[in-house]
């Protein structure tokens, strides 16, 4: 048990005060600019989740929350690296290493809580076939944009998705919750994998990783506040002109009710509600690729 949770993801933007716009039109909040990094953070308690600096577009790589010292220096071993003082908001102490496809990896651990945000809004309460559930009271979601309470996972592109399956497992403690192959069972084309926090129930998947013929990010993803948020969240960047990719439906795999959209350098970052979570008694599934792995329902694949 190495890892709590995935804590931001890192970038390179050509112009900051674009994709600062666009982040915050995408439910995330101001945070601070230090030098030519600008950081971003959500309504929950993480300092930031998100941090890109000036230069040319790039996914750069992956922060993740150590769980203990002891695990950090476990990872410090692991790559034969040194514990230092973290110089992103929140400090702390961190390791940077890599993966075998030359991601940066950042593990911190010690960092400083931020105070959480008020996010508004009340549980939605249904009324469907199983019951009526909200006599004489209107469901009347607040217009804006979306509210990222936290970065819920990322999914990245390899060209040998097997091997660095392997690796984020037996490096990073991670387990397959959901394998995908093509033809034989064991040409593993993709897997969603969690952290390995035993009888704690976490995310179905905190990295996906998918076979394509150069590494790249796929998606990075935030969790919403609830359904309406979702789609209110939609409804706002739509209006604002911003540019759609897929949804809004639900994945077969780990089941967010998802919503895809481009960032102004042509990334793709996801809003999800009511995603799956498992624990060490969740056994591992295994599919073929197929229209089913993508969603239960929704508009098609736009590839
Ligand atoms: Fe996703």
């Amino acid at each position: 048990m190495l890892i709590d949770d995935i804590e931001y993801v890192i970038f390179r933007h050509p112009d900051l005060a674009t994709i600062d716009g666009f982040m915050k039109d995408f439910g995330l909040l101001p945070g601070e600019q230090v030098g030519d990094s600008l950081y971003l953070r959500t309504y929950g308690d993480a300092p930031f989740s998100y941090v890109t600096s000036k230069g040319e577009a790039a996914f750069l790589g992956i922060g993740f929350r150590v769980r203990s010292i002891e695990a950090l220096k476990e990872l410090a071993a692991s790559f034969s690296t040194a514990v230092a003082d973290c110089p992103h908001p929140g400090g702390g102490q961190y390791v940077v290493g890599s993966d075998p496809e030359g991601r940066r990896l950042e593990f911190v651990f010690g960092a400083r809580r931020s105070v959480p945000v008020p996010a508004g809004g009340t549980p939605i309460v249904w009324n469907d076939a199983h019951g009526k559930n909200r006599p004489g009271k209107f469901q009347r979601p607040q217009h804006g944009p979306a509210h990222a309470m936290r970065l819920g996972h990322l999914a990245i592109f390899s060209p040998d998705p097997k091997n660095l399956i392997a690796w984020y497992c037996e490096t990073l403690g991670m387990k397959p919750s959901e394998l995908i192959y093509q033809g034989e069972e064991n040409n593993t084309l993709a897997s969603f994998l969690h952290l390995d926090k035993g009888a704690e129930w976490t995310d179905h998947h905190t990295v996906a990783i998918i076979g394509a013929p150069e590494p790249a990010l796929e998606h990075i993803s935030f969790e919403c506040r609830d359904f309406d948020d979702v789609g209110m969240g939609h409804m706002n960047l739509l209006d604002k002109g911003y540019k759609h990719r897929w949804g809004i439906g639900r994945h077969f795999h780990g089941s967010q009710v998802f919503d895809y959209w481009y960032d102004p350098a042509g990334f793709h970052v996801e809003h999800f509600v009511d995603g799956d979570l498992v624990n060490d008694t969740t056994p591992t599934l295994s599919y073929p690729f197929g229209r089913d792995t993508l969603l239960q329902w929704g508009p098609a694949f736009p590839g």
